[in-house]
């Protein structure tokens, strides 16, 4: 069911985006995907049927704030994964001013606090028509939450840790702060001055820098986010290697 009233309330307090809201639907990611056009909304949902997370893993969606905000870009652009960090670090920065909870950020962008994973994001980008467009979705455990068993002791919901929050304020922060990367730091074009202060922020809220990570198989130190996004990690006899895709495993 759409929630008109919910978008009146979102498109007046970010009156830059459209909004379209739903009580439930299968997944904000899939539901853009399949709509794309020039201007889209940032698609919301209060609960996904289909949530879906990266590698085709399925992801808990009842009792948070689930949505997709999208970028068009050149279908040439470069830096396009860079959204991905940025979008952990929206992520994190609206949390800490909206409810003062202080999140780390597992490279590349899971959101965690305590330990514990209190939001995830899927990226996805649909070329057509010489642009790409990339779906940046979002998934916030906010309310109280009856996690399965199976990610019961690593998932973690803000109410669970204490911590009360606005759903419709938290993603209208979100999109406002993803919007001002991209379009006034410009992250997708990896020159201007905003990277290096945002590629800063990562590395000082990151949950993964420091620690001991596998990653393909392999033991490695964590040591620094670089400027592109790639996570550098460093092997026993100090040979730094750098990741690029996919996702690194904390050991300890
Ligand atoms: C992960 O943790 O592996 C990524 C989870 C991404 C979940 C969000 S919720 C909104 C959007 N719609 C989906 O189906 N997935 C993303």
């Amino acid at each position: 069911m759409r929630l008109y009233e919910k978008e009146k309330r979102m498109r007046a307090a970010c009156p830059e985006r459209d909004f379209v809201c739903f009580d439930e639907i299968d997944s904000t990611n899939t539901y853009l995907k399949a709509n794309i056009s020039p201007s889209m909304p940032v698609a919301v949902a209060d609960r996904q049927l289909a949530g879906r997370g990266r590698q085709g893993r399925s992801f808990f969606s009842e009792g948070g704030v689930y949505f997709s905000v999208p970028f068009v870009f050149d279908s040439g652009e470069k830096y396009i994964s860079f959204l991905t960090l940025a979008a952990g670090l929206a992520v994190s920065q609206a949390i800490s001013e909206l409810c003062s909870a202080d999140t780390l950020i597992k490279w590349p962008n899971d959101i965690y606090f305590d330990g514990r994973k209190i939001c995830g994001i899927l990226c996805e980008s649909v070329v057509s028509g010489g642009t790409v467009t990339v779906i940046a979705g979002i998934g916030i455990n906010t309310g109280a939450a009856a996690f399965p068993d199976d990610i019961s002791s690593r998932a973690l919901s803000l109410a669970d840790a204490g911590f009360a929050v606005d759903g419709e304020k938290l993603v209208c922060s979100i999109v406002r702060k993803l919007d001002s990367f991209v379009y006034i730091d410009k992250i997708t074009s990896g020159d201007s001055p905003g990277v290096g202060r945002i590629v800063s922020e990562l590395n000082r809220l990151s949950y993964t820098v420091g620690r001991r990570v596998t990653y393909a198989g392999r033991e490695y130190t964590a040591v620094r986010i670089e400027r592109d996004g790639a996570l550098i990690l460093a092997s026993e006899d100090g040979h730094e290697e750098r990741a690029v895709w996919g996702e690194v495993n904390i050991s300890q």
